[in-house]
């Protein structure tokens, strides 16, 4: 199979979307920009190609799908109840990166998420994901559109890396403006719970809802979102991730790159301010603007260097708070190893 890469640029958009409805509407699966990450599309009322995601990917079975709407009126068809704090996030937050668990509707087909008493809902904001949406006139499915246990896909290219030829289309939209998967929170239970951090923090989410917001525990035996129990986000050098305070962390990256040389590749992932500890290793720069656009960058930086073919990438931890509690979410999954200086 040949894959397309359609552009949504200009002229070009209104018929790229035409050809990927097509394609959704016969039941093949279709990468597409989200602000958040790309995603690899399918009819959610379509059993065929739901099973089709799972084959593209690699997926276990067990990992249920997020449900993507293009209007908040979608929601009513999926979940058995839609509580009110629902529409209080909605109000602050959608269309974004945000993803919201209700309880399901016993409606819905039993192919989709099979066995779950729970259904997971976005409304994306990008716009080429809406139109897609939209003119589908159905909901997606759509996970994040890499091989599974890769780093999601933030640009088209990313996606021809892990799909080329296995799928029929992507619908090019760029660079992703977040770069990090959605914030995950389950409205089933007493107390709101965020089960896959993101851009959207715990903080903001008790501010809009007036009560405290959980975080459930990502190392959990049995956690409450299956996807959490394998591991994810995998370049395929060995990953060191450097935790401490800042000073000790620089020392650590010099002692641990001068350890290394002559040995192996080293690449180092870690924002500009890091002073490249030698001229030979290949530095890639989460940039100057913090950990949020670290969070732009990070999923890119480890394919870019595996690109580079490095056999280690040294990385600096990020404080754990607001943004950086996602990207260190990311970054403990992805690791190999985990240093505490
Ligand atoms: O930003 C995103 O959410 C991207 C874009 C494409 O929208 N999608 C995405 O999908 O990250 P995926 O499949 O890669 O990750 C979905 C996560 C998994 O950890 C899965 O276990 C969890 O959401 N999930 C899905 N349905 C769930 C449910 N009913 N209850 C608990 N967790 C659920
Ligand atoms: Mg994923």
């Amino acid at each position: 199979m040949k894959t397309r890469i359609l552009k949504t640029t200009g002229d070009d958009r209104a018929g790229s979307i035409r050809t990927a409805v097509k394609l959704l509407a016969e039941g093949e699966v279709v990468a597409f920009p989200t602000e958040t990450v790309y995603g690899l599309g399918a009819d959610a009322f379509n059993r065929k190609a739901i099973r089709a995601i799972y084959k593209v990917k690699g997926r276990p079975s067990d990992n249920p799908l997020i449900v993507h709407i293009g209007s908040l009126s979608q929601v009513h068809p999926l979940a058995a109840t839609i509580p009110i704090r629902f529409w209080v996030l909605a109000e602050a937050f959608m269309p974004g990166p945000l993803t919201v668990v209700l309880r399901r509707s016993p409606a819905l087909p039993r192919y989709l998420n099979p066995g779950l008493p729970s259904v997971a809902v976005r409304f994306p904001r990008h716009p080429v994901a809406r139109a897609l949406i939209n003119e589908a006139g159905f909901p997606l499915v759509a996970p994040s559109a890499n091989l599974s246990g890769r780093p999601s896909p933030t640009r088209a290219v990313h996606v021809l890396e892990d799909l080329d030829g296995t799928i029929h289309a992507i619908l090019d939209g760029g660079r992703c403006r977040v770069g990090l998967e959605s914030t995950v929170i389950d409205l089933t239970g007493r107390r709101p719970t965020v089960l896959r951090p993101g851009v959207i923090t715990v903080e903001q989410l008790e501010k809009v809802l007036r009560t405290k917001v959980g975080l459930a525990r990502q190392t959990a035996k049995k956690p409450r979102s299956p996807g959490l129990k394998y591991r994810h986000y995998s370049p395929r050098a060995e990953l060191i991730l450097l935790e401490g305070k800042k000073p000790e962390i620089r020392k650590a990256l010099k002692e641990m790159s001068g350890a290394l040389k002559g040995k192996k590749k080293i690449g180092v992932l870690a924002l500009a301010g890091y002073t490249r500890p030698s001229e030979r290793l290949d530095f890639f720069s989460l940039g100057t603007t913090g950990v949020e656009g670290a969070a732009r960058k990070l999923f890119e930086g480890l394919r870019e260097l595996d690109r580079r073919k490095v056999d280690v990438i040294l990385c600096p931890a990020f404080e754990e708070e607001k943004v950086g509690t996602a990207v260190m979410n990311r970054l403990r999954k992805a690791a190999t190893r985990r240093i505490r200086v």
